[in-house]
């Protein structure tokens, strides 16, 4: 018997794992949280999306893991990176698409001062996947791009306290969309969360918006993630002919910001939470 599998699998499909399981899912997630942390001093302008990739797949190698999206659906990279108005899956390595108000002058895949940008990461340890973004900013950044960065990630955060056995999935999704619109930004709806643990995408789709108590049943056991885009502007977003890379239709920025999470008894276990302390709540 292998006792690395879910103990039963919810009438929706939503798998559910016993105590045992939350240390394998710390540990893939906490290497996932390391090589974000790195990240950091690197983020310059004139470093190129591809150099932060090959540094991301290197770590992955160095650290005994194993990337999750390298041969996932044919993609071959190690990282998603997505500049600005790239909602999601931006390519590593990529010409990056003109935004709105964005001078020309770019070249190619570097980043410029004024960038905010997404780095997703995924590994895998010992089968236990760990699935984490993150916002950086280039050089000083506006302050509608910085804001949208913190209310991006108080989403998360609050759709992370909704998160508790009797709560439903309906219960995550508005919390984080009757705050981001009160903040008169978008939800976007094209992208969600999903259920992990022995594999990369599994149910629940986890919706960033929704009714309260919609939906299925959060009970202790289950692994999910939360990873709410947020648009300055409308929350409409095409995919390019590249087949990946996610923009806001009306090309306005978007931001993104992403945990791994467990159901425990009384509420949510962080996964992914910063080895180095980043992004932790400041006391009020
Ligand atoms: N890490 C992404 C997520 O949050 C999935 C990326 S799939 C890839 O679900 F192929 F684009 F890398
Ligand atoms: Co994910
Ligand atoms: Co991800």
């Amino acid at each position: 018997m292998n006792t690395d599998q879910p103990l039963r699998e919810t009438r929706e499909g939503i798998q559910i794992f016993g105590p045992q399981h939350f240390a394998g899912m710390t540990a893939a997630g906490q290497v996932t949280a390391q090589i974000l942390d790195e990240l950091g001093p690197m983020i310059k302008p004139g470093v190129t999306t591809g150099e932060i990739d090959a540094y991301i797949e290197r770590r992955v190698e160095e650290l005994g893991v194993v990337s999750a999206t390298i041969g996932y659906k044919g993609y071959k990279h190690a990282s998603c990176i997505s500049l600005n108005h790239v909602v999601c899956h931006g390519i590593p390595g990529a010409k990056v698409p003109k935004g709105k108000n964005e001078k020309a002058g770019r070249k190619h895949d570097e980043l410029i001062e004024g960038d905010i940008l997404n780095i997703d990461v995924t590994v895998i340890k010992d089968g236990w996947f760990g699935d984490s973004s993150r916002m950086y900013t280039v050089g000083p950044i506006k302050p509608f791009a910085q804001r949208l960065i913190q209310v991006t990630h108080d989403a998360l955060m609050f759709g992370i306290e909704a998160v508790k056995p009797g709560n439903t999935f309906g219960d995550i999704g508005f919390a984080i969309q009757t705050y981001v619109e009160a903040q008169r930004m978008s939800v976007v709806r094209d992208f969600c969360g999903h259920g992990l643990g022995r594999v990369f995408h599994s149910p629940p789709n986890v919706l960033h918006y929704g009714r309260a108590g919609s939906k299925a049943v959060l009970e202790e056991g289950m692994f999910f993630t939360i990873e709410p885009m947020v648009n300055l502007g409308r929350p409409e977003s095409k995919v390019l002919g590249d087949g990946w890379t996610a923009i806001t239709r009306d090309k306005s920025l978007s931001a993104q910001f992403e945990h791994s999470v467990g159901v425990t008894a009384t509420g949510a276990e962080i996964f992914t939470t910063s080895p180095a302390g980043l992004f932790q709540k400041q006391a009020a």
